[in-house]
This record gives C-alpha cells, structure tokens and sequence, in this order.
C-alpha cells in the first residue's frame, strides 16, 4: 500500500470510498436513516472530490493498493483532519492507521502542534486508541446522535 496526494482523476474511485464507507460502516452514526445519510453524503460528489484534490490550503491523500483506492483521508492546513474514511473491503488491516500516521505527518511538516478532528461514534475508540483526546462536548451531525471533538497534540521533532 502506498499513500500519496489525490488527483482529480481519482475523483471517482475515491467518491465512492467516501460513499460506501459512510454508507456501510457507520450505521452506529446514521442508524440507515434517510435524512441522516443524505445530509451526510451530499457533498460526497465526484465534482467536489475533484476540487478538493486541488484546493489550497488542503491536502487530500488516498491511500492505494494495487489500482484501487482503499481510504480516503483531508486535511485542512494546518491540522485540521476533514476525512478519514476506509473501505469496507479494507477495513481493520492497518490502512486507517497509517493514513492517518500521514495526515499527522503532513499537519506537522504544516506547522501545526496539535490536530484536530469530529469523530464518528465508529472510528471514536479507534482515535482513543491513537492517543486523540476528547476535547469538547458531544454533538450531532448531519442529524447523528454524537459526534465527538477531538484533539492530539503533535510530537516536536528534534
Ligand atoms: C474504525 C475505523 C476508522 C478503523 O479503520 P481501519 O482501517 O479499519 O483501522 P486499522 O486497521 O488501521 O486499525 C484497527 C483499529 O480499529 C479499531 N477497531 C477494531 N475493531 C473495531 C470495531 N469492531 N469497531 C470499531 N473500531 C474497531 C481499533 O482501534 C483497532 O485498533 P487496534 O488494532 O490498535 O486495536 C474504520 O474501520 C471505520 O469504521 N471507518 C468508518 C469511517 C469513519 O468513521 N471514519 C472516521 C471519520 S472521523
């Protein structure tokens, strides 16, 4: 697996990442309600991954294994982690942990001392797990029960 900034020509494969990991993996969030997943994947369109590809001030990374792109993770400069999502068919084989060793990588080589992020109720014990604190009260998105504030602060490099 190698991981790697996105381009516009991976719009499509990773659109639909974004779309089936929400969609599959995060029904402790959404709980399969309508409104819930429609408000979520709105901006989830090819077009829009496309320009977040090539926003200033942003990064977009996709993590790939052979020709298919297994997670798709954002970063708005300097720390502020917008996507972390994995493929269904990709999940729990190390691909969201080193995705988002890199967005950590890249926050620091941006300046930033800490990151920050909203956490679904799925990926919350894994982000515990990854030394991310809770920092603020629970609030719902798009509709969920609970999304979580989260912050790590960043090592210093020596
Ligand atoms: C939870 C999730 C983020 C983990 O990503 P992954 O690529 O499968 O995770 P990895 O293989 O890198 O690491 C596995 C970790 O998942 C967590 N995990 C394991 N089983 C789990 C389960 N049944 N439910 C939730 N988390 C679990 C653990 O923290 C585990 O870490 P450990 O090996 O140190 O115990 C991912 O599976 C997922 O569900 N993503 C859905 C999208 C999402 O919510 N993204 C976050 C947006 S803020």
């Amino acid at each position: 697996m190698i991981i790697r900034d996105a381009t516009p020509d991976d719009a499509a494969q990773a659109c639909a990442v974004l779309r089936a990991s929400i969609i599959d993996l995060c029904v402790a969030d959404h709980r399969n309600d309508p409104g819930i997943l429609s408000r979520w994947l709105a901006n989830k369109t090819p077009e829009n991954v496309a320009a977040w590809a090539c926003a200033e001030g942003a990064s977009l990374l996709v993590a790939v294994e052979g020709d298919a792109i297994s997670a798709v993770g954002g970063l708005t400069h300097p720390g502020e982690i917008t996507l972390n999502y994995v493929s269904p068919q990709a999940r729990f084989r190390g691909v969201s942990s080193a995705l988002l060793a890199e967005l950590e990588r890249r926050a620091a080589a941006h300046g930033a001392c800490d990151v920050a992020l909203l956490s679904t109720e799925t990926a919350h014990r894994f982000y515990l797990a990854r030394g991310y604190v809770d920092v603020g009260v629970p609030a719902g998105k798009f509709g969920t029960a609970a999304s979580y504030p989260m912050s790590k602060a960043l090592a210093l490099a020596s």
